[in-house]
């Protein structure tokens, strides 16, 4: 189906929606009520997103924050408000009747800020080739946009493109557990419904990984829809574009602390809890970053770890039946490999199916942060317990 189609049924898609307020898309958990207090109505009705930008949490007072498919702005108010009046944000969007409406409460918000002009600039333009300038950009967020672009390579790449050296993402957006199949690709009413051009949580990190990105994570997830058995859900994401210059340091060794038992990193480096692996300063760039950090002891020298340390960290599963009841478990990073206690292998994007004793363990502290959990079972299922022991395989 040719790009052009795909773009203007989008945009049209998008146009109508800013001119009616309808509802549309995913449950998000935005703190409405302290919104309110300085957004107008006009655009937190039109509020399109799947998820929250979490990012803006991390900003700081003076950073430049881009949105890509800004829509009515509600993301780019947030964060006028976050980088201050020295801050910058610049919001992106391809649809007029979005622009004309983020453009006309600009100078609201503003004002309900008491700054004395806004510090948002809405341009014209479009994901895959942005009116923006080179390393620019701190942090760049975007909520449920990047599926309805067609070519995400290119999305990928102008957001490396833009972001400084040091610079990160936060991203929401819907992707599915499997590829998408054809006849929904080539459906071009399904693009304005976030469906048709949703990727899989594998193809989706590989293309930020592609573009340049590491130290890719995962911030939040919830499910949203199946469709003839596929399931799309919504991520939030981060990544980082590492600075240039890997760091000055006399750490030469990572350890390992848990609770993944085994890791590998996006650099292609290996780790077994408790050793001391040898780092480059390029690996060190990568583990200096959260969350990975909170998974590492950084040595000068060779520093090991047992279970009898309290920095060593496991979540070992409860000795008791399994059932199975459909869970799949999707290991959403920072790393590309990891392994639990149990003898699982988790792949990043992969689904893994998991029963209910590894359900729990999952959920629990160290591991929750870094799995998408979705429920594949068409109806609720009996899941007989099955007894199974490390010893005898994982379950
Ligand atoms: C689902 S809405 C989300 C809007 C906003 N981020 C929010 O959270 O309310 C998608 C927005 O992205 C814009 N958009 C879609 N594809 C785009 C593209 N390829 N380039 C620029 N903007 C795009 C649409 O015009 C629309 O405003």
């Amino acid at each position: 189906m040719p790009i052009d189609e795909i773009t203007q049924k989008v945009n049209d898609r998008y146009a109508r929606a800013a001119s009616t307020g309808e509802q549309m898309c995913c449950p998000t958990s935005y703190d409405m009520a302290n919104l309110k207090s300085f957004i107008p109505e006009e655009v937190l009705k039109i509020s399109y997103g799947c998820g929250t930008p979490a990012g803006l949490q991390t900003v700081s007072p003076g950073e430049a924050v881009l949105d890509i498919g800004s829509g009515g702005g509600i993301d780019c108010f947030e964060a006028s408000r976050l980088v201050g009046p020295t801050g910058h944000v610049i919001g992106i969007d391809m649809t007029d009747t979005m622009l004309a409406i983020a453009r006309k409460n600009a100078p609201i918000v503003a004002a309900n800020l008491g700054y004395p002009t806004s510090n948002i600039e809405f341009r014209k333009g479009m994901a895959d080739a942005m009116p923006v300038a080179d390393n620019t950009i701190d942090l760049i967020i975007s909520n449920c946009v990047i599926n309805l672009a067609p070519d995400k390579r290119k999305v990928f790449g102008e957001m490396f493109r833009v972001a400084k050296p040091g610079g990160r993402f936060t991203i929401s957006d819907i992707v599915a557990d499997q590829p998408v199949p054809q006849y929904l690709v080539h459906d071009s009413d399904k693009w304005g419904d976030c469906l048709s051009g949703a990727l899989t949580l594998t193809d989706y990190i590989a293309g930020m990984v592609g573009a340049g990105f590491l130290g890719i994570h995962l911030i939040k997830s919830s499910p949203w829809q199946a469709i003839d058995g596929i399931h799309f859900f919504s991520v939030t994401l981060t990544g980082y574009k590492l600075p240039t210059e890997a760091p000055q340091s006399t750490v030469h060794f990572a350890t390992l602390r848990g609770p993944f038992s085994r890791v590998v990193d996006e650099l292609g480096t290996t780790y077994l809890r408790g050793i001391a692996q040898p780092v480059t300063p390029n690996t060190l760039r990568l583990l200096s970053q959260a969350p990975l950090i909170s998974h590492f002891l950084l040595s000068s020298d060779p520093l090991s770890l047992d279970r009898t340390d309290d920095r060593w960290t496991a979540v070992y599963p409860a000795d008791a039946p399994c059932h199975w009841r459909g869970h799949f478990a999707l290991l959403a990073g920072p790393f590309i490999e990891a392994a639990d206690d149990d003898h699982h292998v988790y792949r990043r994007g992969e689904p893994l199916e998991i029963c209910s004793k590894t359900l729990t363990v999952l959920e629990a502290d160290g591991y929750a942060p870094h799995f998408a959990i979705i429920n594949r079972a068409g109806k609720q299922v009996g899941g007989d317990a099955v007894t199974c022991s490390p010893a005898e395989g994982c379950c």
